[in-house]
């Protein structure tokens, strides 16, 4: 009796789940049309005879028993839509025959459906809500890949991304992405780790690791209308969250603090998460390129902040920087290296255009820095070597932060980053006055037939709109919170 109550209990909650899931999530997501049509594009690229394989993003341990966040393969995510762990699909070149006689071109192997575990974890599709939901004709539990029955060795080429060997075997769960892998390898014949190297060289197998991200570079690196429309809205979200903070801050605010308000303002706009850390150094903290931590308990009145966020959207990710003096006023050696700075950007903008590539833009943001670090007698000499401006000024967009794309020659709806910057850490060979200076400006674009859209333009980017914008009052100037004794009583 005991066991039959359990029973209809745990069907009960599997129904429960399943009826409110839907009116539970945002209805903004990309279309499953969207999916498919991917997945249609990717088989033109395909070579004669060939399966691609993709697997989903592994599930990452934090710490005992709890894991990060789970984030899709943003390749998996694009192909499909689905957003859970452990999956697997197949997309063929040509139509297969399954031993009923139905034709196919691609298969998902997903999660099972498990009462117990999704009142733990969460709601799961399975295989029929892939179907329903995804579009997905031919979608199976991922238990049922072991038996399932195709022979890789009969295609030209089966082309799948390497792997990197960090994925975790739950040893009592054969639904897991371990499981499905190490059968995809039994399948395939994949070889160990000395044979592959001699696989690679002589060719002796039909497995190739390499072309997939070619192809996924070439989809991913132009945007569809619909992904625009992602990425402006992610786009949105971050710009609002800088024009806050500029309204928002006051000497004295910790970096955490300044991070919270620009990601509450994300989740306000039902952004899921941030598509990379947020990066908050005020002062010295700014030279650091990927600073992190965001330690710093209090930035204080003469620094400029260097705030480097974007909102991730339905998985499209903006990528933001902004630089302002805390206390709302540039001092003139920060607006002379912030002037050089923009005037880099600037620069690259007006080259923007089909054909253009990311070095012609990142050539002229150099040439610009040069010279104006030469004008001040920061370096002595325009083809000095210097670390003060290290990194390229470009990249994607899109799914990822630094998104798949070419990078020779632009094409209409790419999306992209302009951002140079300058970065003078604590005993450059230059007057100390400059120290501490970390001058970074970003935007994020689209390429259009003739030039680009300014997709960022909304943040405030000249010295006279931040300051302008600065002066604004705040909704937080009165969400003043009480003391916290951080020692004994
Ligand atoms: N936020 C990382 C970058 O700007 O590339
Ligand atoms: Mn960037
Ligand atoms: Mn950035």
């Amino acid at each position: 009796m005991k066991i039959l109550v359990a029973f209809l209990s745990l069907t009960f909650c599997l129904n429960f789940l399943q009826s409110n899931a839907q009116g539970d999530m945002p209805t903004d997501f990309l279309s499953k049309d969207f999916h498919l049509d991917r997945r249609a594009k990717l088989r033109e690229k395909l070579p004669a005879n060939s399966v691609a394989v993709f697997f989903a993003n592994p599930v990452r341990n934090r710490a005992n028993d709890t894991d990060y966040m789970y984030h899709q393969d943003p390749n998996f995510y694009y192909l499909t839509g689905y957003k859970e762990p452990h999956a697997m699909l197949l997309v063929f070149k040509d139509k297969q025959t399954a031993a009923n006689g139905t034709r196919y071109d691609e298969i998902i192997f997903v999660q099972p459906r498990n009462a117990m575990a999704e009142m733990w974890t969460g709601r799961r599709l399975g295989d029929q809500g892939v179907k329903n939901l995804l579009g997905f004709e031919q979608s199976f539990n991922n238990t049922e890949f072991k038996k399932y029955n195709v022979d890789f060795s009969k295609f030209d080429q089966v082309l799948f991304y390497d792997f990197f060997n960090d994925v975790r075997d739950n040893p009592s769960d054969s639904s897991d992405l371990y499981t499905l892998i190490e059968q995809f390898k039994v399948k395939v014949n994949y070889p160990t780790k000395d044979q592959l190297t001699i696989a690679r060289e002589q060719k002796k197998n039909n497995l190739n690791t390499t072309a997939l991200n070619t192809y996924m570079s070439e989809l991913r690196g132009v945007k569809t209308k619909e992904e625009v429309e992602m990425i402006r809205m992610a786009v949105r979200v971050s710009c609002q969250g800088q024009i806050e903070v500029m309204k928002a801050i006051k000497p004295g605010m910790s970096e955490r603090e300044i991070q919270g308000v620009h990601e509450f303002v994300y989740k306000k706009y039902e952004a899921e998460d941030v598509g990379y850390n947020s990066i908050v150094g005020a002062g010295h903290n700014g030279c650091i390129l990927h600073y992190i931590e965001n330690y710093k308990p209090e930035v204080s009145s003469k620094e400029l902040i260097l705030m480097d966020l974007g909102a991730e959207y339905h998985g499209y990710t903006a990528d933001i920087t902004r630089t302002i003096p805390v206390n709302g006023k540039f001092s003139p050696d920060q607006k002379a290296i912030y002037d050089i700075v923009l005037e880099a950007q600037e620069a690259a903008m007006k080259k923007v255009k089909p054909g253009t590539s990311f070095a012609e833009l990142n050539q002229v943001t150099k040439e610009v820095v040069n010279k104006g670090l030469k004008d001040l007698g920061i370096i002595k000499s325009e083809n000095e070597n210097h670390l003060y401006y290290p990194h390229g000024c470009c990249h994607h967009i899109g799914l990822d932060v630094h998104d798949k794309g070419l990078r020779d020659g632009m094409q209409e709806n790419m999306t992209f980053t302009i951002e140079p910057g300058i970065y003078i850490p604590e005993n450059s060979k230059c007057d100390p006055r400059w120290w501490g200076i970390a001058v970074r400006i970003e935007d994020d674009y689209r390429v259009t037939k003739e030039g680009y859209e300014h997709l960022s333009s909304m943040a405030p980017r000249t010295t006279e709109e931040i300051e302008a914008t600065m002066k604004l009052p705040s909704p937080l100037d009165n969400f003043i919170l009480p003391e916290i004794n951080k020692g004994r009583e």
